[in-house]
């Protein structure tokens, strides 16, 4: 390949050291995942009530209540995306930035799709309210939309960590769409794991009563419950696609009994044991139940993160290593974002127990 495609690195450097950075990215990408997840997935389960609860009240209910919800747990998604997104420019950013204006077409395409499906969350929604049959096609339009979302990030991620690929890339003057590097098996894991989140998040909406009424409730339940583990078991068999899909060296780096291989063991247990934990929920649904094996599957994503990042430094291993860029420390403005912050937090809590009060 022609290696002068690869931007010298950003001459400022990291302003902290590189383990903070990855720890910021890591863990707000996993937030970034939950809330994506719960929009693709619940969407699956609106498409899966629309197709086969046909005529069914209760259904239609259930749907209702999960689309007035989704725009909001999108608008969280995209505002928790762009946390992991200053960290990979920081980090990454003549690798990212390189791979944006390859696939400049799709990159630019994210917006007007997640417009497009925030505006027809509120199209269905109001079909509902408006006692209108929302029938298979609009949820379907809405689920094919996210899929290629989700395609999209994943090709954009996979291209930059494959720079070997950016010249026939590039060839299509930002309408190459990039799916080799083991993308298609990225997706397909990414994929069952937002199915499985979907499922959470429609599990706890019975849970805590937001859908409607009490039948409703119970069926959001019984949803969730049954096809939280299920999810889950496909995507644990997506995980082994995805490492057979590997090009050689990343699957060396989840073998090598490296930091990835643990990441990789711990993540695989995480994911294990919520499938185990939602099983056994199943004879007592309670809170504690449900809550418990939703957190331990949370913390299988922050893993999964951070597998997903050494895979990606073992692939950029031969261009660039991290270890390259020089640290010139900024706490000033580390302090005001936090500081910043701490107000923030304060006043939606404020917010809120306004809000609760007026009830
Ligand atoms: C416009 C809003 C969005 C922003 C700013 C955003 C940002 C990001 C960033 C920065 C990453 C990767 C971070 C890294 O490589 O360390 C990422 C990964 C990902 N995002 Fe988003 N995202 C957005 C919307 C979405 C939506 C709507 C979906 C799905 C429906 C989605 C699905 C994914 C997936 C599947 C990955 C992992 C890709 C892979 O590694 O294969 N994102 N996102």
């Amino acid at each position: 390949m022609n290696l002068q495609l690869i931007p010298a690195p950003d001459m400022l450097g990291l302003p902290a050291h590189p383990v903070l950075l990855l720890v910021l990215l890591n863990a707000t990408l996993a937030l970034h995942w939950v809330f994506v997840g719960a929009v693709l997935g619940g969407t699956l389960i609106v498409l899966h009530n629309a197709v086969t609860g046909r005529g069914d009240a209760t259904r239609a209910r259930l749907n209702q209540a999960i689309l007035s919800f989704l725009p909001f747990m999108l608008s969280m998604g995209v505002t928790l995306g762009v946390a992991p997104l200053l960290f990979v420019q920081v980090l990454y950013g003549h690798f990212f930035y390189a791979a944006n204006v390859m696939m400049a077409l799709w990159w630019l395409l994210i917006i007007p799709l997640v417009v497009g499906t925030t505006y027809l969350f509120y199209v269905a929604k109001l079909r509902l309210s408006a006692g209108r049959a929302l029938g298979p096609l609009l949820p379907a339009i809405l689920a094919g939309m996210l899929l290629v979302l989700a395609m999209i990030l994943s090709g954009n991620m996979t291209l930059f960590q494959t720079p070997s690929a950016w010249e026939s890339v590039w060839r299509l003057h930002g309408a190459g769409f990039f799916h080799g590097g083991g993308m298609v098996g990225r997706v397909i894991f990414a994929v069952f794991g937002f199915a499985a989140l979907g499922a959470m998040f429609v599990l706890f909406l019975g849970k805590m009563g937001l859908a409607y009424d009490e039948e409703a409730d119970r069926a959001a339940i019984e949803i969730g419950l049954r096809a939280a583990p299920v999810c889950i078991g496909l995507q644990l068999a997506a995980g082994i696609l995805l490492v057979v899909l590997l090009p050689a060296e990343q699957r060396k780096a989840v073998f090598n009994g490296s930091l990835v291989s643990l990441f990789s063991v711990l993540s695989i247990g995480c994911l294990a044991g919520s499938l185990v934990l939602f099983v056994k929920a199943r004879k007592s649904p309670t809170l504690s139940a449900l809550v418990v094996p939703t957190a331990v599957y949370v913390v299988g994503l922050i893993l999964i993160a951070f597998a997903r990042d050494g895979i990606r430094r073992a692939a950029l291993a031969p261009h660039f290593q991290l270890g390259e860029l020089a640290i010139h420390p900024q706490w000033g403005p580390f302090a005001l974002f936090l500081g910043m912050l701490v107000v923030a937090a304060a006043a939606v809590i404020t917010l809120l127990r306004l809000a609760r009060q007026t009830e």
